[in-house]
């Protein structure tokens, strides 16, 4: 693993889009999952910028989105790939880039077959959620699921609609399996956020744990780790 401490919202956001363009750059026709979250807001927003300035494009790559809730009440609103075009607009929302979009009725051994029709995944950039989840693979997900839907941990809704009413909130989700981002050829883990110096220090430290995700990822030879260390909530 390779880690790479940062301080201040602006590096983790240059230090990500750094690692994306250096992947883009070698290998423009990639396959990569885009996470969504606060986490990656920095990093979409330069790579906006850099598609802005022509220094950059996903045009020739084929773009997986990493997971989507399922029984959303206020879907589109609220749900990944309405984040996903708001945050990434043209970058991906584009006629050239080839596009997977998971939405709540697709079914998860076509986006399985999507993906081994890509060769799998060049680069998986996932975020981490408090409690460890990469994805949507939640505490005890097993490592060698592909494309699944899980019911969500109390834990990540309440992360995640703390401001909205228990009955508007969704249950499940889909998302693509811890099997695919460890198979994948790289993989980028961003991790900033409040309440995540704790997954972060397990992640940090090399230390497995079978309840932690994102702990699942740690043996895979070309795992870089962007940490936000200010931005932990320590
Ligand atoms: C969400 C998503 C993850 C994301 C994580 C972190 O629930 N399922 O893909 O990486 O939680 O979110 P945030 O960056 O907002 O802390």
């Amino acid at each position: 693993m390779k880690l790479v401490t940062t301080h201040g919202a602006g590096e983790f956001a240059d230090v990500a889009a750094a690692y994306v363009a250096r992947a883009v750059a070698e290998n423009p026709r990639l396959s990569l999952t885009v996470p969504t979250g606060s986490t990656p807001v920095g990093l979409y927003e330069r790579l906006r910028a850099a598609r802005r300035a022509r220094e950059f494009s996903l045009d020739d790559a084929t773009v997986f989105m990493l997971d989507e809730y399922c029984d959303l009440p206020s879907y589109p609103s609220q749900s990944f790939v309405s984040f996903l075009r708001d945050n990434l607009g043209d970058v991906i929302f584009n006629p050239s880039t080839t596009r997977h979009l998971l939405d709540p009725w697709r079914e998860p051994a076509d986006y399985d077959g999507a993906l081994d029709v890509a060769g799998g995944l060049d680069l998986a950039i996932v975020g981490v959620g408090r409690n460890g989840h990469v994805g949507f693979n939640e505490p005890g997900a097993d490592p060698s699921a592909r494309t699944h839907v899980v019911t969500l941990a109390s834990d990540t809704l309440e992360a995640n609609f703390a401001d909205t009413a228990l009955s508007s909130r969704p249950s499940r989700a889909i998302t693509i399996g811890l099997a695919d981002l460890r198979r994948a050829r790289s993989i980028l883990m961003l991790i900033a956020g409040q309440n995540k110096h704790e997954v972060a220090d397990l992640v940090a430290g090399g230390l497995y744990d079978e309840n932690v995700p994102a702990t699942h990822l740690l043996d895979h030879d070309d795992l870089t780790v962007v940490m936000a260390d200010d931005l932990l909530g320590r």
